[in-house]
């Protein structure tokens, strides 16, 4: 199959609602991915879709977040959302979705990636429990499944504090 990766143009706005709807069965992903291309924490390299031909097939996001402590702040990057339409989902389309907004945030000069999901998944593209880092989560999460992504070697050993999301994301 063959899959290109390429960043969101603005004619493809509504197909990417579309296909979080699909993916998710519910509104909330694609009004939030509305909602945060109006803010300075959208990053419109960083909002990449799967074509197929012509047809938009899955779209990943990785927006700026702030870690921040008692006395100092850090940028980093939230993957959230991805998706692939239901009926392409299972046949490595996320994987490079993942792969490729790693590969292009490395390249931008963003030093970090934070995912909140499935612990069994992010894994393999070397995503560890963000808790290895002294980084916490705003929200109640099990442990395994808030994970971070040093983009750069040893960007987070000086890093501490909690994500700061856009408001945005407390609707979902
Ligand atoms: C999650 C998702 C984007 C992955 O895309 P994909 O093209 O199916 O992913 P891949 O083919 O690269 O990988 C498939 C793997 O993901 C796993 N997977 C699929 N959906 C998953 C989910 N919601 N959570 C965790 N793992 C999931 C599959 O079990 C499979 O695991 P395996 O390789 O061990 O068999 C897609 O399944 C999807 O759109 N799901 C619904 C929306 C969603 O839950 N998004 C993620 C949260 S932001």
């Amino acid at each position: 199959m063959n899959i290109q990766i390429r960043p969101e143009h603005k004619n493809d706005i509504s197909t990417i609602s579309m296909i979080n709807d699909m993916a998710f069965g519910q509104e909330a992903e694609g009004n939030l991915i509305v909602k945060l291309r109006k803010k300075k924490s959208f990053i419109k390299d960083l909002s990449l879709v799967a074509c197929m031909g012509n047809e938009i097939i899955g779209h990943i996001l990785f927006s700026k977040i702030t870690i921040k402590n008692d006395t100092e702040e850090f940028e980093s990057l939230a993957l959230a959302p991805m998706s692939v339409i239901p009926e392409f989902q299972g046949l490595g389309i996320g994987s490079q979705l993942i792969k490729k907004g790693l590969e292009k945030a490395a390249k931008l000069g963003y030093e970090s990636v934070i995912v909140l999901g499935h612990e069994n998944y992010y894994p393999r593209f070397n995503f560890t429990p963000a808790s290895r880092f002294q980084i916490s989560c705003p929200f109640e999460v099990p442990d395994a499944s808030f994970m971070a992504l040093e983009l750069k070697k040893e960007s987070l050993g000086s890093v501490s504090g909690c994500v700061i999301y856009p408001n945005e994301f407390n609707n979902l």
